[in-house]
């Protein structure tokens, strides 16, 4: 009855501030305290392709500022953190609240799953939510989000709301109105807190899937690697460092791509896999990741300029792969994922390869492109495209 209230009646933002503060009380709430300095996290609301916090962890500790950062596991569409990190031979994601607490203090980075028991409530009404229709509440998945957030004790978190095909808010304005919430309640909860809404209607970078996604992510950090995945990633570490007390924005960014021009980014990545179990040759020699066995091509049929490939079906196309799971107890395959060739905006020539799809399983092929030529828009005008950052609250 509650949740039924609230998705028709809404709740202003003193009723979703209690909510968020009821639920985070509900289980431990991790305790940084001893850790000097503003204590940053980052949050995304999930997309395809989306390995920026890969990038963004080392170069804003690189800077100065610790990162305490908690992940998720991908589901559906969507990819998670997590299994990304999963994907470097050894790594630990698993850590326990010491661990995670010790190596932001030693080398201010850490990245792993949720340890402990952090705002229980929040799973019971995430489930309730889900049998009762009552997920699509503004208020209730801003109180969702941030509970998880909040207990895990930083002092800082910037938001990335993704807007577009492949994220969870379709439209600029419902990202807007999801965000504007979610920063009223970190500021309600004495937080410092921004939030970008950002593109993702097409795919961030070129890689999509576990193994390929660390790859991407180790090229940026050396200062190589796809424009648009560059440029995101370095305004959301940028807001991390301003909010980290390092400056204003412009200041943080240039810190931001300095950390990358000297290699101090690039080491501190090593220097987290290192401390948390993985191969740390990995990051000098990416191929010792998982390589999938089976590589396919996805050919253009026709010629002309890519409108759209849509996100959402890329993520499904890599899931159909391997790369993804169904549901939660589903295992995957670090290696399975795609590489595009081609993106929005590109011109393409009948028969040229817009992809390449990883895979250790033939037989999935076929499914995989059935969904890729369903995600394609190609004509015969230039694409327009719109720019990455959509808003900033
Ligand atoms: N993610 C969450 O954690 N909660 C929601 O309600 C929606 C997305």
């Amino acid at each position: 009855a509650f949740l039924m209230a609230v998705y028709f009646r809404g709740m202003d933002d003193d009723e979703t501030l209690w909510l968020t503060q009821s639920m985070l009380h509900s289980g431990d709430v991790v305790d940084l305290s001893c850790i000097p300095g503003i204590k940053t996290d980052k949050h995304s609301t999930g997309g395809v392709g989306d390995k920026t916090t890969l990038i963004i962890g080392p170069i804003v500790a690189a800077c100065g500022v610790p990162v305490a950062k908690m992940s998720g596991r991908g589901l559906g569409h969507t990819g998670g953190t997590i299994d990304k990190l999963e994907a470097i031979p050894g790594f630990r994601t698993n850590l326990t609240a010491q661990e995670f607490t010790e190596n932001v203090r030693d080398i201010g980075l850490a990245v792993a799953g949720q340890t402990g028991n952090l705002a229980p409530a929040d799973k019971k009404f995430y489930a309730l939510r889900d049998v009762t229709g009552t997920i699509e509440n503004v208020s209730l998945i801003a109180a969702s989000i941030m509970s998880k957030k909040l207990a895990c004790g930083t002092d800082a978190i910037v938001l990335d709301v993704k807007t577009g095909s492949g994220a969870f808010m379709k439209t600029v304005e419902q990202a807007k109105a999801l965000a504007g919430k979610m920063v009223e309640i970190g500021r309600g909860a004495g937080k410092r807190v921004t939030a970008l809404i950002t593109e993702m209607d097409r795919p961030l970078g070129l890689a999509i899937g576990n193994a390929l996604e660390v790859m991407e992510a180790i090229k940026v950090l050396k200062g190589q690697g796809p424009e648009d995945l560059k440029e995101v990633s370095i305004e959301l570490a940028a807001n991390m460092l301003m909010l980290g007390g390092k400056g204003d924005l412009e200041h943080c960014r240039k810190l931001a791509l300095q950390a990358v021009s000297n290699g101090s980014a690039f080491n501190k990545f090593t220097q987290m896999i290192l401390r948390q179990g993985g191969d740390p040759a990995v990051a000098e020699d990416p191929s010792r990741l998982p390589w999938a066995p089976v590589q396919a091509e996805w050919r253009a049929e026709k010629a002309g300029y890519i409108q759209s490939m849509q996100a959402e079906k890329l993520g499904a196309a890599s899931l159909a792969l391997g790369a993804g799971r169904k549901t939660k107890s589903d295992s995957i395959d670090p290696a399975a994922g795609i590489v595009l060739v081609k993106t929005t905006g590109d011109r393409v020539e009948a028969g040229e390869p817009l992809a390449v799809l990883h895979t250790s399983d033939k037989t999935r092929v076929d499914a995989a492109i059935e969904i890729l030529r369903d995600s394609l828009l190609v004509s015969d005008e230039p694409a327009e495209q719109r720019p990455l950052i959509l808003g900033f609250v």
